[in-house]
This record gives structure tokens, C-alpha cells and sequence, in this order.
């Protein structure tokens, strides 16, 4: 017999088409989840959460305003059910998270998700390599901006030290948490000329450093062009002094343009969204630790997820929400940047360390 109410319940379900087909107004489908788990941070980098903003009575978000484990597992599930197969945590720093290696646990078996990674800033990676690998995460990338303890001293604003971010980098190449990444962003006259030193340490070792192009992220962070160096600029640097030759990009909507030694000893990355943005293959939803859907970097609004989450909405609710704000996405900010920040309109930029990177 047929049950009635199934059958009238699924006639009204949301008209999703299958994930396959979501797509944004760019064509664009959506494959990768980047969710912030942690809004503080351990750190103060000049270019991220200027101390003198982010001091001691700065107002972070309270522990029942952050998405719970069940909830961001929730809309993981829902995520997949729309084509994501990627997920990165991020934070602020994701390790100040209590227990964040449960919520890995649970984000890697659900089903669809091919692989989760996570950004940190290294400090509490001697601690948690080894529980994060056995909770299953496949991998990390970690920040170091420069392995001068001054240079690094003056960027991350008095916090962490490089030995505690080597430790935790040699921890978590220990546990397999590879392949390892290393992002450097790089500002010019702060730390371009120790560029060639982080290259000289992690050749050869596997572990593949990335050169981020400074990027006028949020709106504290005193942005100024003259302060980007090119990676065209970076690459002529590094490859005077060791060969390089271009690599074909791992996969569809890659931001890292790839570079291998011709010597053979591995190979470096660079990530270069102000001088040749990326937007056209990004494929990236980010969410913020307290519930709200951003479909760029650079974006001043977000969608609120928690207000239904906690209001009772139903999977179908919410897979409709989350379908109608990909679906209506137009972001490309990177490459509409100039005019775009001739206009008040971007005055008001999400923050970084609240949506991660
Ligand atoms: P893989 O999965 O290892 O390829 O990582 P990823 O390429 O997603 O790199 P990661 O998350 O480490 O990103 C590195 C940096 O690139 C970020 O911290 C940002 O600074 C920048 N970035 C990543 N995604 C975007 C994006 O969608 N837009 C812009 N403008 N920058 C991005
Ligand atoms: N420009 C480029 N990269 C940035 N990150 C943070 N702020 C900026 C910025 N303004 C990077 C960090 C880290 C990742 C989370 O984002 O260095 O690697
Ligand atoms: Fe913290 Fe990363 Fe921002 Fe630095 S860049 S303040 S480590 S979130
Ligand atoms: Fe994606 Fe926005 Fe970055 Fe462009 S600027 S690549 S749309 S996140």
C-alpha cells in the first residue's frame, strides 16, 4: 500500500535538481567547504587581526553562538548532497576549538567527502598531530611567513615563535598528515627578502611551500598595492637560483599555480589572486563559526544557516536555502577588484579570521 503521506510529503519537497547540476549564475559548481570552526586566534598577524583592533576587550564570539559539532555536521551532509567533496577547517585558529579532532572524526565518515585538510598556524600542532590523524584528517597546511624569528616576530604580532612552528610541522609530517603545505603571504619590504631562505629549508623534504599574494582581505588590515609582490616577480627570484619548470594544476579550480624543481626536489606553489585571479573555476563556499554562508573572500553579507538551524528547519528547508544562495551566486570579486574597491560598496568586507582563508 502506498503510504500517503510519503508520497505527498516528497510531491512537496523543495524542486532540487540533482547535485550534478547546481551550478552559480557563472556556471560554476560547488565542490569545496571551507569552514571556520574557532573566530579567535592565538596569533595577531598584521595582515589578519591587527592587535590594535583584536586587543584583549575585543568582543569574540561566545561558545553557544558557534555552530555545535552536530550542527556543522550536519550541514556538512547537506553540503555533500549538493556537490561538495572537500573540506578544509579553518579558523582563526581551528586547534583553539575544544575537541576539534571529534568533529573530524565525524566530518570524515560521512559519506561523499573525499578528503578534509585543515590551516593552522602550527603553534598547538606539536600537540594535536596525532590525535588529528587518527580522527582521520588527511592532511594540514601550515602559516609560516618567514623562519627570520624577527621578520616572523613583527608579522604575526608578537605571538608564536618559528621554532614551535617547525616542531608542530615536523609533528605532523611524523604522523602523515601529508602532504604538508606551508602558505607564506608576502609582503614587500616586511618579508620578501626571506623568501629564498624557506625555499632552501623545505626543498627536498616533501613538504611543498606556497607564496600568497597580500590580499586586500577585510578591512582592517591597511591594504596598499605597493605592498603586493607579484608572483611573476617571485618566481623570476627563485628560479635564478634554482631551475623551475610550470606544472599542470592537480585538479579543476586549483589556486596554486604549480612550479617543480628541474633538480627534482619537489616542487612550490604560488597563489596569485590580486595579479591573475582565479574566480573563474572557484568553486568555494566558506562558513563562518557562527552559522553564516559566504560564497567569497572577499563578500560583505553572508546567509544566516544558524537562525533556521536552531529554529527547527528541516533537511529539505535548509537544502533549499543552501541551493537558492549558490544558485543566485555572482562573486568574482579578484577580478572586478579595481573597480570594485573604487565603490563604498566593499567597505564593509567579512573579516578573514571569522571565515578562514
Ligand atoms: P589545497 O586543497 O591544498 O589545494 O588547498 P587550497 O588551494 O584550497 O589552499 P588553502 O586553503 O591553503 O588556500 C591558500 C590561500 O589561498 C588561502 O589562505 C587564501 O589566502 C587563498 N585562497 C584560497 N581560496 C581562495 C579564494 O577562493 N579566493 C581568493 N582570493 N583566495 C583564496
Ligand atoms: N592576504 C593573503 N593571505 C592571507 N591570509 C590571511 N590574511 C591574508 C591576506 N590579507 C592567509 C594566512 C593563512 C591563511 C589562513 O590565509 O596566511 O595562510
Ligand atoms: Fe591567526 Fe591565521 Fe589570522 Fe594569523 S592569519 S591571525 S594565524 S587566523
Ligand atoms: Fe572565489 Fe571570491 Fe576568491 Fe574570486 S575572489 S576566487 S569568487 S572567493
Amino acid at each position: 500500500m502506498v503510504n500517503t503521506k510519503v508520497a505527498m510529503a516528497a510531491t512537496n519537497v523543495l524542486p532540487l535538481k540533482p547535485s550534478r547540476e547546481l551550478r552559480d549564475t557563472l556556471g560554476r559548481p560547488l565542490r569545496d567547504l571551507r569552514i571556520s570552526v574557532m573566530d579567535r586566534c592565538n596569533f595577531r598577524c598584521t595582515y589578519c587581526m591587527p592587535r590594535e583592533t583584536y586587543h584583549d576587550d575585543y568582543r569574540f564570539l561566545k561558545s553557544q553562538e558557534r555552530l555545535s559539532f552536530e550542527e556543522l555536521v550536519r550541514l556538512a551532509r547537506l553540503f555533500v548532497r549538493l556537490g561538495v567533496r572537500k573540506l578544509r577547517i579553518t579558523g582563526g585558529e581551528p586547534l583553539l576549538r575544544p575537541n576539534v579532532s571529534e568533529l573530524i572524526g565525524d566530518l570524515t565518515s560521512i559519506e561523499g567527502i573525499e578528503d578534509v585538510a585543515l590551516t593552522t598556524n602550527g603553534a598547538l600542532l606539536g600537540k594535536y598531530a596525532v590525535e588529528l590523524e587518527a580522527a582521520g584528517l588527511s592532511r594540514v597546511t601550515v602559516s609560516l611567513d618567514s623562519l627570520d624569528p624577527e621578520v616572523f616576530t613583527r608579522m604575526s604580532g608578537g605571538s608564536g615563535s618559528v621554532a614551535d612552528v617547525l616542531d608542530g610541522i615536523e609533528h605532523a609530517r611524523r604522523a602523515g598528515l601529508t602532504p604538508i603545505k606551508v602558505n607564506v603571504v608576502v609582503q614587500r619590504g616586511i618579508n620578501d627578502h626571506t623568501v629564498l631562505d624557506l625555499v632552501e629549508r623545505f626543498r627536498g623534504t616533501g613538504i611543498i611551500v606556497r607564496f600568497i599574494e597580500y590580499m586586500d582581505v577585510g578591512n582592517r588590515n591597511h591594504w596598499q598595492p605597493e605592498l603586493v609582490v607579484p608572483s611573476y616577480e617571485l618566481v623570476q627570484r627563485i628560479g635564478a637560483r634554482w631551475a623551475l619548470e610550470p606544472r599542470e594544476r592537480n585538479y579543476r579550480g586549483e589556486v596554486a599555480e604549480r612550479y617543480a624543481f628541474v633538480d627534482g626536489q619537489g616542487e612550490i606553489g604560488f597563489i596569485s589572486s590580486v595579479s591573475q585571479p582565479f574566480c573563474g573555476d572557484c568553486s568555494r563556499a566558506r562558513l563562518s563559526s557562527d552559522g553564516s554562508l559566504y560564497t567569497c573572500l572577499f563578500a560583505t553579507h553572508g546567509a544566516d544557516l544558524r537562525g533556521p538551524l536552531r529554529a527547527g528547519a528541516s533537511d529539505d528547508e535548509l537544502l533549499g536555502l543552501l541551493h537558492a544562495v549558490w544558485s543566485g551566486r555572482a562573486d568574482r570579486y579578484s577580478e572586478l577588484r579595481a573597480k570594485l574597491r573604487a565603490q563604498a560598496a566593499v567597505a564593509q568586507k567579512v573579516e578573514m579570521y571569522y571565515i578562514g582563508g
